[in-house]
């Protein structure tokens, strides 16, 4: 077994397969019976804790180290070399750890698998249909019309709900903008979460959307009778039908209603599909934009330079919109930026489908990897004072950032397939809220971040929208 400090260097990518270790060899905490290292990492502070832990353990053992938790394997990853390794051998149809609940839940109620569960040629067969539109940047800014359409309700409602600048459960509204918005995209229907009055049809949303956090339970720990509470609140089947039902000449900005009726999976399918992306979509980008404002708040300088880039790009009487964005490389540097130090998605997973050598060890099939996406933007051999927000890092000429360590979508075939929808939602959402507001930080404390299959904030977030 090699020592701690020589596996970490010995797992350093230029030696890689040339003498391929087994998986006994490859450091990681102490693998206790029974238990493996679950109460090492309990004592580490927990499950909420674990992105903190898992930090540690890189830096302990370096860029591979295996951990056990109970009887669940792992290997986690957390360098460039390795995933693009990784990404160089996958396979057609990548996996990732099975979500068994929701799986189950979907049996029991005998309805199709989604993206987030499909596998192999299944898998395949349903991502192309909804990757032509959804992955196309050229197909997907035609969304920004609907996308603005949602965005200058929420920020009526921020001028008008604050308080002294400040918003009751940002995260919560924010919610519910993504929601709105998503809803928008895939049923052609505003439920009216951003209004005042909101009717019970919207209610039943919003409770879902609160109690059930959509994807982190799923992925975590859904229970049927949360499951249950979710989808029948969220009622896509119903939105789905009215959709294929309406038979007039679509919109361009329909790039859902052309896969229903052009694609060829069937209804069921589409359901399921569909439901998994309205899942997919909500909270993780309202989490990212909850970071994205707090790491504006924290800096003064770049908001300064990003209303500046705004006032150049877009004039005062038009919508911030899909065509402005491609003159605007400074607010995708934040948005890159923000992604990089506060990822919504701290780690996605992969499961081997065949026995591969990675660095300088050789993992077996059916091996689980964590891709620690936030391990890797943290990490100072990549990125220089990591803990700093510059979004300037991103535009130097001849930058030497290996796009390897900044995967907040997840990488290769099996990328999150909502990417270039969320970055316009994202990229258009700072250019309204930034032109109408300053956004201030209310306090300058450390904001302390748990794992609750998102990375959210523990308290309430300091910030006041101070209008310009
Ligand atoms: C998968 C992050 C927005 C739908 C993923 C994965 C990550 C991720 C890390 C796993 C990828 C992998 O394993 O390599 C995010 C973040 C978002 C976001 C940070 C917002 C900022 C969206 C949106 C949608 C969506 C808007 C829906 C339109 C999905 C689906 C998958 C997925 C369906 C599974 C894809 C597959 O396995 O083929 N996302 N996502 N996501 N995401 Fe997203």
């Amino acid at each position: 077994v090699l020592e701690e400090k020589d596996a970490a260097e010995a797992a350093s990518c230029p030696h890689a397969a040339s003498r391929a270790h087994s998986l006994d060899a490859m450091p990681g905490p102490t693998n206790f019976p029974v238990f493996g290292s679950l109460v090492e990492l309990l004592r580490k502070g927990g499950l909420r804790r674990q992105h903190e832990a898992l930090i540690d353990y890189h830096k302990k053992f370096g860029k591979i180290f295996r951990m056990k938790l109970g009887s669940f394997e792992s290997v986690h990853i957390g360098a460039p070399c390795l995933l693009e390794a990784l990404y160089r051998k996958e396979g057609n149809y990548p996996q990732r750890l099975e979500i068994k609940p929701w799986k189950a839940y979907r049996d029991l109620r005998d309805e199709a698998y989604g993206l987030l569960i499909l596998e192999g040629k299944e898998w395949q067969r349903v991502r192309s249909v909804f990757q032509q539109k959804l992955m196309k940047p050229t197909e997907v800014v035609k969304l920004d019309g609907k996308i603005n359409e949602v965005l200058m309700d929420l920020v009526g409602r921020i001028g008008k709900i604050n308080v002294n600048g400040r918003i009751e459960d940002l995260y919560f509204e924010l919610n519910k903008w993504s929601f709105e918005t998503i809803c928008l995209v895939l049923y052609d229907k505003r439920f009216g979460l951003l209004q005042e009055e909101v009717n019970e049809e919207a209610m039943n949303f919003i409770t879902a959307v609160k109690t059930v956090s959509g994807l982190a339970v799923i992925l975590l720990a859904g229970t049927t009778s949360q499951f249950t509470r979710f989808t029948s609140a969220a009622q896509p089947k119903v939105y789905i039908d009215r959709k294929l039902k309406r038979n007039a000449v679509r919109a361009p900005d329909d790039l859902i209603g052309d896969i229903l009726h052009h694609s060829s999976l069937s209804k069921k399918e589409l359901y399921a599909a569909i439901t998994e992306l309205q899942i997919g979509g909500v909270e993780t980008t309202a989490n990212s934009m909850l970071w994205f404002i707090f790491n504006l708040s924290r800096n003064p300088g770049a908001q300064r330079k990003l209303l500046q880039e705004i006032r150049a790009v877009v004039p005062l009487d038009q919508d911030p919109c899909g065509e402005h964005l491609k003159s605007m490389p400074y607010l995708k540097a934040c948005l890159k930026e923000s992604m990089r130090l506060s990822p919504s998605v701290p780690f996605t997973s992969r499961t081997l489908d065949k026995d591969t050598v990675l660095g300088d060890y050789a993992i077996p099939k059916g091996t689980v990897l964590m891709i620690n996406t936030h391990a890797l933007g943290s990490n100072e051999e990549y990125f220089e004072d990591s803990k700093q927000f510059r979004p300037e890092r991103w535009l130097r000429e001849n930058s030497t950032i290996n796009a390897f360590t900044h995967v907040p979508f997840g990488i290769g075939k099996r990328m999150c397939i909502g990417r270039r929808l969320a970055e316009l939602q994202l990229q258009l959402a700072m250019c309204w809220l930034i032109r109408d507001f300053e956004i201030v930080a209310t306090d300058n404390e450390p904001l302390d971040v748990i794992h609750s299959g998102l990375l959210v904030p523990k308290r309430e977030l300091p910030v006041a929208f101070i209008r310009r």
